[in-house]
């Protein structure tokens, strides 16, 4: 027997919900090229065809071993034809032509560094590229009008563009607890995203905030911007108030994965004197840096919706919301869980039961990183 011959034997469930999907896995040459062209598709707004790339990445993520030819795929799920060609492709030859000849195209290069300016997305990038801007610094030079985010956004570029690292996240941690405290004592503080599933760097840091007696949670975004504003935290922040109660559709949003609890968009400006670390800046060198910050705020019955919702990875919950609707006529969102069958919502206390509900094996975070 071939070695890993056995791989095509195991049977491997094909939503990535049903999988332990680690940090680090055996396929990164796989799954990098795979990124790539699910990122490309992204840009050019073609979303199912990311979404295809994303969950034959995902599938070579959750497998036990290294895949060295093309006959150990036999019998996977999530491998589309696309997907298998371009795998195969590597496999034989190193690399795939497709991805080499995505990676230098100036379109791919551009709409990435264009979207990779806080508050720029891909539909605004096309536009600006079409009018032969391709860089940040020709953004500048433009003269096009820019909100406030882009504003920022490019003034903060290298920086935000910069890996957050995770002693920076529990800094920053330390800052929104002292806020959080200062106007809301008892309430409950959540390290969410990338680095509750064991990251060690990501492109921001992300908090939920709930209090235990519910209702003492609202209105509480405000106050805690006002506080970390006048103590000169904050270089950047947009609020948006919770609009769950007015919202026409329900708990049950199958539509979008957006949800409606009160949230804060920042920019940190977090001292970088404890690492003895500097910025280097245009205009010499500094000791602190600006920093993405997400803090979102939950009413506590909703609050392990919330947690499920914003731990990620952005593919598991997608897989999470079609599991639901598919396989068990429930909708799934970050503030509930409905059963269409028995038109009722189920309850929660912990990620663990709504799982159960779902009839699901728990998968903990560390194990979502599809
Ligand atoms: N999320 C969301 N609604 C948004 C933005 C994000 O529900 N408007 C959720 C995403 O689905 C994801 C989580 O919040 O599950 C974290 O998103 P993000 O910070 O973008 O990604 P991370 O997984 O934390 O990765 P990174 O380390 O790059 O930040
Ligand atoms: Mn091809
Ligand atoms: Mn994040
Ligand atoms: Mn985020």
């Amino acid at each position: 027997q071939k070695p890993g011959l056995e791989l095509a034997v195991v049977s491997v469930p094909s939503y990535a919900c049903q999988r332990h999907t680690p940090l680090l896995h055996h396929n990164i040459t796989l799954t990098d090229a795979l990124s790539i062209l699910a990122e490309n598709a992204e840009l050019g707004e073609n979303e199912g065809r990311g979404v295809a790339f994303r969950r034959a990445a995902a599938l070579l993520k959750s497998l036990p071993q290294e895949v060295r030819g093309a006959e150990q795929l036999r019998g996977l799920p999530c491998l589309g034809e696309h997907s298998l060609r371009v795998i195969k492709e590597v496999l034989e030859d190193g690399v795939s032509h497709e991805v080499e000849t995505t990676t230098h195209s100036e379109q791919f290069k551009a709409m990435k560094a264009l979207t990779g300016i806080f508050g720029v997305g891909a539909k605004t990038a096309d536009r600006w590229f079409k009018e032969g801007i391709h860089t940040p610094s020709d953004l500048q030079r433009s003269g096009h009008t820019l909100n406030r985010a882009q504003r920022a956004g490019l003034q903060y570029y290298d920086e935000l563009n910069l890996p957050v690292t995770k002693s920076e996240a529990v800094a920053i941690g330390q800052i929104v607890e002292r806020a959080v405290h200062a106007v809301l004592p008892g309430a409950e503080i959540t390290l969410i995203g990338g680095f509750r599933r064991g990251k060690q760097t990501g492109h921001d840091v992300d908090f939920l905030i709930t209090h235990p007696d519910e209702g003492r949670e609202e209105g509480l975004m405000p106050k805690v911007v006002s506080w970390l504003e006048a103590q000169g935290f904050l270089l950047y922040q947009k609020t948006t108030g919770n609009s769950y109660l007015e919202s026409k559709e329900g708990p049950a949003r199958p539509a979008s994965n957006m949800d409606r609890f009160e949230r804060c968009f920042s920019i940190f400006r977090l001292s970088t004197d404890n690492e003895g670390r500097e910025i280097q800046t245009g205009n010499g060198p500094r000791s602190w840096r600006a920093v993405r910050v997400d803090l979102v705020v939950s009413p506590y019955s909703q609050f392990p919706f919330a947690l499920l919702g914003w731990t990620g990875s952005k593919l598991f919950e997608r897989e999470l919301r079609r599991w639901a609707v598919h396989e068990k006529a429930m909708t799934l969102s970050s503030h509930a869980l409905y059963d269409r069958k028995r038109t009722l919502y189920l309850r929660a206390s912990s990620e663990e039961e709504i799982f159960a509900h779902l009839g699901l094996e728990y998968i903990p975070p560390c194990d979502r990183n599809a």
